[in-house]
């Protein structure tokens, strides 16, 4: 079934427990927390100690999203909080095959990310060793964004590439966008406005797994 990841980026900041309870009640499957640096993409979010707390509540795994230039100071400052998977991008600086390895020395699963302009031959050396793939569908830094198009050919030709672990979306996913995602082999959707300003998320919830009745479990 697809799975589906609230992006807390886009919850009241003076109601993070609120919101993320709620979220929790509506039945998601892991929590994702942004964090971000004001250098690998223009904006700042989520500290260690909002992931610590965070986990104190969390009855869902937490997805952790490192969009910062140097993941490889903050992977046991992140794990040591709390985070149960932690996603490092492509782009940034030091050795991915290094960071995946220490990710998992520690106990946790991996993730490893593309923004929307970066092709999948960054990600090919790694998907033996990597739990996820995340594909960017916006470029990092900000939600409500549209979902950029192309990118569900990446998905596509992960899967024709033979990566048979989790394939997760983040950016501009809605009811709309996400059947045709599933189609091209998404297992895990980030989902941030559309969640958060939904009447009803735990109807909407129900509708998006739904769609994904016959995604296979990872
Ligand atoms: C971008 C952020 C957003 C957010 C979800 O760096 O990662 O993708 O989580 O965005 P929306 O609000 O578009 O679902
Ligand atoms: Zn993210």
């Amino acid at each position: 079934m697809i799975k589906i990841a609230p992006s807390i980026l886009a919850a009241d900041p003076l109601n993070l427990e609120r919101d993320a309870r709620r979220m929790m009640a509506a039945g998601c499957d892991w929590l994702h927390v942004d964090v971000m640096d004001a250098h690998f993409v223009p904006n700042l979010a989520f500290s260690p100690d909002a992931v610590r707390r965070l986990a104190e509540i969390a009855a869902v795994p937490l997805d952790v999203h490192l969009m910062m230039d140097e993941p490889e100071k903050y992977i046991g400052v992140f794990l040591d909080a709390g985070a149960d998977r932690l996603t490092i991008h492509a782009e940034a600086n030091g050795d991915p095959g290094a960071m995946l390895r220490e990710i998992h020395r520690r106990g946790a699963r991996t993730g490893l990310a593309i923004k929307p302009g970066t092709g999948t031959e960054r990600v090919a050396p790694w998907m033996g060793e990597t739990d996820l793939i995340l594909t960017m569908t916006v470029e990092p830094g900000f939600g409500g964004q549209q979902l950029e198009e192309p990118v569900l050919d990446k998905i596509a030709e992960l899967r024709r590439m033979g990566y048979r672990g989790e394939i997760e979306a983040d950016g501009g996913i809605n009811e709309q966008n996400l059947p045709r995602l599933i189609e091209k082999g998404l297992s895990v959707a980030v989902m941030g406005t559309a969640l958060f300003h939904a009447a009803d998320p735990a109807e909407m919830m129900v509708r998006l797994h739904a769609m994904g009745a016959g995604v296979p479990e990872k």
